[in-house]
């Protein structure tokens, strides 16, 4: 790191500003405290159920204390340090813009692109530092050449930013898409494996599945279908916006030809942060969507990553999101992220009326979970949980399954799970 920016101790009052606030009240409302400027230094996570530990981890978060927000499918908070960090990133070009004191962040996006590729397990070179899922994404539907006869496979349930492009760009190039549709209860990973399997012809290009789906939370066995659609000469996207940063995903073991995820979920990352991975052997199939100056010095960065000006601090900071989990253990926050998720599971399913989208089998899900709230009123029960119980999930409305999804991560803790179950059943006996 260059010795311009010097980390300091950041007061409430610190935090208070940085957000635009008047003050530690207005800042966290309901005349709770910050926490996150007295949190003791991070350690290790030794299980996933103590208790304690992972309050002392929630308390480097500076939402207030009594607020649970169990949301982390749509958007995570940064914890305190990595804000300190995006912070003085942030003042540091302010106080001075030249090109002579933004230089350094030549080298902290390098630091960046390391840190991604340890995380995932596969080299820098493969690393293309994206604004989050959408726009990786959209490198691949925009850059792969696809044309008339050409033919992909794809899964009904994945994210728009994914069938919505795939829809559109075959309009536009001629190439026809084949859909396994989503089934709910999830049917196993081997019905998957089969659906998808049977779908794959002598024509066909591309596979592009969800690894963890944002609707049911639905988790695919990706390793598998990469598997198959390698032997089988056909591209593979992983769609890892609800696996990145939250599962322990190795991408050396599932060995995708694209790998995409978003730096502010579960990774708790700066906004507008995220991660298209390249296997080394496609690099060259890819066709850039945006040329501009400021390309990557390496690999796939140097066609895919020369998008103009970038936002440099939190590019900087997402480097200390991910060294933040890291600290307290992967393969730790996965857990406790399922033991979290696994309590509300088991909580729900023994209200009346209330019926779940999520399978409760570990092999099936992870950490979003959905469900009916029998035929109450989803927009008015969030807000009630939100107003009355200081309880943040998400609604989806429609038809297709239909209600509210909570998606606790490892910041959350075992009395927001309690409560959140205790007031839902209050709700399904009295009414909103
Ligand atoms: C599966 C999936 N893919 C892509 C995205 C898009 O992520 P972003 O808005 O960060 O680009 C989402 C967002 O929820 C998602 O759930």
């Amino acid at each position: 790191m260059n010795d311009t920016v010097k980390p300091a101790a950041w007061s409430r009052r610190d935090f208070a500003r940085l957000l635009g606030l008047a003050g530690p009240a207005a800042l966290v409302g309901r005349g709770a405290t910050l926490r996150a400027a007295d949190a003791p230094p991070l350690k290790s996570a030794a299980s996933a159920t103590d208790e304690s530990y992972w309050k002392s981890v929630r308390a480097q978060f500076v939402m207030p204390p009594k607020l649970a927000v169990m949301n982390a499918a749509n958007l995570c908070p940064a914890s305190a340090p990595v804000l300190e960090k995006l912070s003085q990133w942030t003042k540091d070009v302010d106080r001075d813009p030249s090109q002579h004191n933004r230089q350094k962040f030549s080298e902290t996006r390098e630091q960046t692109r390391k840190a991604l590729a340890a995380f995932l397990r596969v080299t820098p070179e493969e690393i293309v530092i994206t604004r989050n899922t959408s726009e990786a994404n959209n490198i691949v539907s925009s850059g792969i050449q696809l044309k008339e006869g050409d033919e992909i496979v794809i899964f009904g349930d994945n994210h728009p930013s994914n069938n919505a492009a795939w829809t559109d760009k075959a309009k536009r190039f001629g190439f026809t898409i084949k859909v396994v549709p989503q089934k709910n209860p999830h049917p196993g990973p081997e019905y998957y494996i089969e659906a998808f399997t049977d779908r794959l012809a002598a024509n066909t290009r591309l596979l592009a599945i969800t690894h963890l789906t944002n609707t049911a939370g639905d988790l695919l066995p990706a390793n598998e279908l990469c598997r198959i659609a390698r032997k089988r000469g056909v591209l593979s996207l992983v769609d890892g916006a609800q696996s990145f940063g939250l599962l322990d995903v190795d991408l050396s073991v599932m060995q995708p030809d694209f790998y995409t995820g978003s730096g502010h979920k579960w990774p708790c990352g700066p906004r507008e942060t995220g991660v298209l991975f390249v296997n080394k052997n496609v690099s060259t199939k890819v066709w850039a969507s945006i040329i501009s100056a400021g390309a990557g010095p390496i690999g796939a960065s140097r066609a895919l990553e020369s998008m103009g000006q970038r936002d440099d601090a939190a590019i900087a900071a997402f480097a200390d999101a991910l060294a933040f989990q890291t600290t307290i253990g992967r393969a730790m926050i996965e857990k406790r992220s399922r033991h979290l998720a696994q309590a509300l599971i088991e909580g729900v399913r023994k209200i009346d009326g209330v019926r779940l989208w999520t399978s409760p089998d570990p092999s099936r899900s992870v950490a979003v979970v959905t469900l009916q709230p029998g035929s109450l009123d989803v927009r008015k029960l969030s807000a009630a949980l939100y107003q009355k119980d200081q309880i943040a999930g998400a609604t989806r409305g429609g038809s297709d399954r239909p209600g509210l999804r909570f998606s606790p991560h490892f910041y959350n803790t075992m009395e927001e799970i309690e409560r959140t179950v205790g007031a839902i059943r209050k709700y399904m006996a009295a009414g909103v």
